[in-house]
């Protein structure tokens, strides 16, 4: 791992000028079966995109998955490595999984910390809108999101089994 770059991620608020790389990002991960961007298909309008992450921001249209909160491009000199989204306030879906912090690292930038560090910036965000102690969700076979919620304080609270019994949920605390 590179401290140099970890120390130069910067968690930020997507613009105009993201539209062509978080596109393709974004289309990696639903082929991974994971989300870089969130409420956000193919077809929509980048403008329509960035124009729904500032009324999240402002705590309206609430639905079963959008609640108050933030969605942010984690920046490495210049690069989408990935990204944040923290969840100011939870409803019955993000308790029973999601919790208040979710991330995404690209394929091609993983195993370089950048979770770990995502997830230490996001941390002091939720703190910041007054969320503590925070809420985390992994599966037990994401070594790496397990880790990185650990390695910033995460206290495992319980295991479950998924609704299809096909893989075990962790549940974690941070303070
Ligand atoms: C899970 C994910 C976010 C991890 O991102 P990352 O940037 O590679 O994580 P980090 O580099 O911060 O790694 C944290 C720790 O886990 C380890 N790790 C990461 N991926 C690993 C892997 N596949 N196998 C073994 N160890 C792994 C790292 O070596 C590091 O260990 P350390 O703390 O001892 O140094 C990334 O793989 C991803 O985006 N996956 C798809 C989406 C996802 O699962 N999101 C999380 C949902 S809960």
């Amino acid at each position: 791992m590179d401290n140099l770059d970890t120390m130069n991620l910067r968690l930020r608020p997507y613009t105009k000028a993201d539209e062509s790389a978080a596109r393709s990002a974004h289309m990696v991960a639903v082929a991974e079966g994971s989300h870089m961007l969130l409420g956000f298909d193919d077809d929509t309008p980048w403008d329509d995109f960035l124009n729904s992450i500032d009324d999240q921001r402002a705590g309206l249209h609430h639905s079963q998955y959008v609640v108050r909160g933030v969605q942010l491009a984690a920046d490495v000199n210049g690069e989408i490595v990935g990204r944040a989204s923290v969840r100011f306030e939870l409803n019955e879906f993000f308790q029973t999984q999601g919790g208040h912090i979710g991330y995404y690292v690209r394929p091609e930038y993983r195993q370089r910390g950048y979770a770990t560090e995502i997830l230490c910036q996001a941390l002091i965000i939720a703190r910041s809108e007054g969320v503590g102690p925070v809420l985390m969700y992994c599966s037990d076979n994401n070594v790496g999101s397990c880790r990185a919620i650990e390695r910033n304080g995460g206290v495992l609270d319980e295991t479950g089994l998924s609704v299809d019994d096909q893989w075990t949920w962790r549940r974690y605390w941070i303070p």
